[in-house]
């Protein structure tokens, strides 16, 4: 049976053993395994029922050791991981050899980061290894931003949950290539592309090279089809057609709501605040679906900020 608690030193002995650990941290909850032990690693990809052409994400305790599991440290990327770690940013840096390649799904590069709850990076400094860890959910289904959504997909085959609360930010991190000194954003996420650009301005974003998703090999796991609750997702609904309000719809709002609607609704933030409505997604469409809905359907939500990482999610989730 998996257990769920505070104990880091239970924690890192079970990593340690090569077992995995879930963990959490501001974006959603990681699935943990050691990142220098094959056998561990590939126990994540068999957990989830992940494709190994997918590459994991490093997890460490400070830049420092970011470092260490790089074979190159460019001005660019000092200059991020000072402005955001610990943060919801992951960089893609050549690896050194001590993370294994299934790790990384055979790739020169690794991506690392730095998460920000103190009881993980007190685990991280403990197990005094890269932790490599995906969202702790089943491949191309919504990700987990309380300890309980791990237990429920997840519980069979972990040994462990650290549990650090529900997550703060709740949408995954954002996803930034570094070859030298030249940026790209791969994946939009917690951390806005204004605020990269403020600190590194000659950053770009990702959006040539997403078109098509499956041409985009640079970040093999932005899967068009991702994050689905298990039933369909219709996007920017303002107004509910005649005669579809019987059929068993949720509604995921966002803003004020008009008076008309009575069925199952959950509101991403009543105030129009994209950070609220990013802490609420992920546990707002498993908690419509759970409802026994036969669609979601979603209020527009405006494409700036971190809008734009909850637009991308429910794009994907949409096409699952
Ligand atoms: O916030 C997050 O990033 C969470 C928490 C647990 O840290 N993790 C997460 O992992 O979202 P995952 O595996 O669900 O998504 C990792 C993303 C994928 O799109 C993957 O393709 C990309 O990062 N990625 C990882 N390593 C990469 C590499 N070496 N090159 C290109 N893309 C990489
Ligand atoms: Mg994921």
């Amino acid at each position: 049976m998996v257990e769920v608690g505070h104990d880091v030193m239970r924690a890192v002995q079970l990593i340690r053993d090569g077992e995995l650990v879930a963990f959490g941290t501001e974006t959603v909850y990681g699935l943990g395994a050691d990142a220098t032990n094959a056998r561990a690693v590939a126990k994540v990809f068999e957990a989830k029922s992940r494709p190994s052409f997918d590459p994991l994400i490093s997890h460490v305790a400070d830049t420092n050791t970011a470092q260490r599991v790089c074979r190159e440290w460019s001005a660019s990327a000092a200059v991020l991981a000072d402005a955001f770690w610990p943060g919801p940013l992951t960089l893609v840096v050549p690896k050194a050899l001590e993370v294994v390649d299934l790790a990384t799904s055979g790739l020169p590069t690794t991506g690392v980061r730095v998460p920000r709850p103190e009881l993980t990076r007190e685990f991280l400094v403990a197990a005094n290894c890269p932790v490599a860890a995906p969202s702790a959910n089943l491949f191309g289904m919504v990700s987990p931003t309380t300890a309980a959504h791990v237990v429920e997909q997840l519980g069979h085959a972990i040994a462990y949950v650290l549990d650090t609360g529900p997550c703060e930010v709740g949408l995954e991190s954002t996803v930034v290539r570094l070859t030298g000194e030249d940026a790209v954003v791969l994946r939009p996420g917690g951390v806005t592309f204004e605020e990269l650009a403020d600190v590194l301005p000659t950053i770009r974003t990702g959006a040539d090279a997403d078109r098509g998703e499956m041409q985009a090999p640079d970040s093999p796991g932005q899967l068009p089809n991702h994050y689905s609750p298990g039933v369909p997702i219709r996007r920017n609904v303002t107004i509910i057609a005649a005669g579809e309000a019987t059929l068993p719809i949720g509604l995921l709002a966002f803003g004020e709501l008009n008076d008309e609607w009575h069925g199952p609704v959950e509101q991403l933030s009543a105030t129009g605040d994209l950070l609220e409505a990013a802490s609420n997604l992920f546990a707002s469409l498993r908690s419509l679906a759970a409802r026994g809905v036969e669609r979601i359907d979603v209020m527009p939500i405006p494409d700036v900020g971190i809008g734009v990482a909850i637009n991308d999610r429910l794009k994907r989730a949409a096409q699952s």
